[in-house]
């Protein structure tokens, strides 16, 4: 087993785009600026997408133009159709993100496409993002079960990921959408998957709705996946997943490896510190378990 991982921060997008109450431009900057100076190589700042779908992402060119991009770290941008693209090409993103589903269902939730129709509308996207030198990176939703169709098989998970693969996503992100996968049935989709995909272009994205995610990633690390999705203070959910909860906490991941040998080049000190920042500003309590003990700790 490799002792890096790779953590892509990913509350920016997936932790503030479930959000009910409005969250002001300057308060996602500087959220994206702070998380930018822990040691972290990507930030997922923010999605080009229909602000009549997802109003919370509607300021993602302003956040965009307002960050304070540093060098080395990417700022990847979701984008579901060339109207996306070329948002993300004006804000002069370096990543997109193209994002399919294992799942139909989940597929004209989110997106108003099959899944079919989708790879035929991001085509053009990933193809514009090689001509232009920008990297593309491919999600792939509902791989251990969907909010609409309960289980989904393996070989669809397979196949759009091999699709996205194909087309020229230079990693797919596996996301457990609505956070019920457990470890043996991540393990074994990992393993399909790493049939048709080099498990070195794979990452996990787990969600922590069934508080599964630690051991997920565990499972994950275990079949060779090196790069992980989570989420400062453990944000998130998405608006099209009924129930869903936010991500697995990036501290509780980080505390996870590095307590384990791995290393992620991530200060853990400085992202508690952000945890419980932005939760103190949503009005929340840390879904992060470290966060929520290292607090403890602090008031003892
Ligand atoms: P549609 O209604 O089929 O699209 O939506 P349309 O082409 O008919 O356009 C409808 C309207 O949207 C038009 O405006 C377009 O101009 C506008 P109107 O004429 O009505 O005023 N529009 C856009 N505006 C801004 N940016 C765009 C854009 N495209 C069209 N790019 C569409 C199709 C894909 C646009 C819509 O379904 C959409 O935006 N969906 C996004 C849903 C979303 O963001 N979900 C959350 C992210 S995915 C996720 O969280 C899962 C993940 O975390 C992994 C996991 O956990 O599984 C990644
Ligand atoms: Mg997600």
């Amino acid at each position: 087993m490799t002792s890096n991982i790779n953590i892509v921060e990913v509350g920016p997008r997936d932790g503030l785009q479930n959000e009910k109450q409005t969250i002001d431009v300057a308060t996602k900057v500087e959220l994206i600026d702070r998380l930018s100076s822990t040691g972290l190589a990507t930030v997922e700042a923010g999605a080009f997408v229909s602000p009549k779908w997802v109003p919370q992402m509607a300021a993602t060119d302003a956040v965009m133009a307002q960050i304070n991009r540093k060098q080395g770290i990417s700022y990847p941008v979701l984008t579901p159709n060339m109207r996306g693209y070329d948002g993300a090409r004006t804000a002069k993103a370096d990543t997109i993100a193209v994002f399919g589903a294992a799942s139909e269902s989940f597929s004209q939730k989110n997106i108003n496409v099959s899944i079919e129709e989708s790879m035929e509308r991001f085509k053009p996207v990933v193809n514009a993002a090689k001509a232009d030198g920008v990297r593309a990176r491919g999600y792939v939703s509902c791989v251990l079960g969907c909010p609409y169709e309960g289980d989904i098989p393996v070989k669809n998970v397979v196949r759009v990921s091999k699709a996205l693969y194909e087309m020229g996503c230079y990693e797919i992100s596996l996301g457990d959408t609505i956070g019920v996968g457990v470890a043996g049935k991540a393990k074994a989709m990992i393993r399909a998957v790493a049939s048709e995909v080099p498990v070195t272009a794979l990452a996990g994205h787990f969600h922590d709705t069934y508080g599964q995610s630690l051991a997920n990633i565990w499972a994950a690390v275990e079949e060779g996946i090196t790069t992980f999705d989570c989420s400062v203070s453990g944000l998130g959910g998405c608006p099209y997943a009924p129930g869903a909860s936010g991500n697995v906490a990036t501290e509780d991941v980080v505390y996870m490896l590095h307590g384990s040998g791995f290393e992620t080049g991530v200060d853990l000190e400085k992202l508690i510190d952000i945890s419980g920042w932005i939760s103190a500003k949503l009005g929340r309590t840390p879904a992060s378990k470290v966060t929520m003990a290292r607090q403890a700790a602090r008031n003892i």
